[in-house]
């Protein structure tokens, strides 16, 4: 499946309409990405957070609660809209985190969570754009599953039912290895993990 940089107009609507309910799913049915923004969390030390698919904004109210300065993009005017209410001290903006609308070196951190697993999505591309707006001595960090080291007929039923809502796990090794870092992983429990690096 070929890797697309234009946002499809359903994502941002599916979002919108979902975005009242969104908080109550990812605790339901998706509690380790729960898991893996919290730990990410742990990792920000002060200064400024670029969250670039901040949706209903969870991450930036405890980077909040810690003393940081919050940022937030997102397409969905509905997750902003419920994030708005959670962070009301964060810049929130709606904007493609393929065009960041912030300038180079601009943040102490650049954040995603459960945001580019997507099959279509063209997650080098937005890395890119994260180290882009990152600080020299920044960090980023990302949390997502990534491919497993073995396919399995196990495993590929599980990417099969995983590409039916459009998701995919990729090779973030190997992504970041191609824009010349070794991340850091923490695997917060099974497939889902933190890649960080820092920016030199
Ligand atoms: C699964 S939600 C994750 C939200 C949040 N990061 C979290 O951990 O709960 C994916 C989010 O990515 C946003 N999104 C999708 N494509 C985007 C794009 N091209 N640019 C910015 N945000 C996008 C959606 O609107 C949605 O809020």
């Amino acid at each position: 499946m070929k890797a697309q940089t234009q946002p499809k107009v359903w994502t941002t609507r599916t979002f919108d309409v979902l975005a009242k309910y969104y908080d109550f799913f990812m605790r339901t049915f998706y509690p380790v990405g729960e898991k893996g923004r919290e730990r990410i969390v742990e990792r920000l030390r002060g200064g400024s957070v670029l969250d670039i698919a901040c949706g209903t904004g969870t991450l930036l109210a405890m980077a909040h609660e810690k003393g940081l300065e919050c940022y937030g993009i997102d397409l969905s005017q509905g997750m902003l809209d419920q994030a708005r209410t959670k962070v009301p001290g964060a810049e929130l903006k709606q904007a493609n985190y393929y065009e960041i609308p912030y300038p180079d070196g601009r943040f102490n951190y650049v954040v995603a969570t459960n945001a580019i697993s997507g099959t279509y999505i063209d997650a080098r591309r937005v890395l890119v754009e994260m180290i882009r707006v990152c600080k020299s001595g920044g960090e980023i960090y990302i949390a997502e599953w990534p491919k497993a080291e073995r396919e399995t007929l196990g495993e590929r039923l599980i990417v099969w039912i995983a590409s039916l809502n459009d998701d995919a796990p990729k090779d973030y090794q190997a992504i970041f290895g191609e824009l010349g870092y070794k991340p850091e992983v923490e695997v917060v429990e099974k497939r889902h993990c933190i890649f960080g690096i820092k920016k030199p």
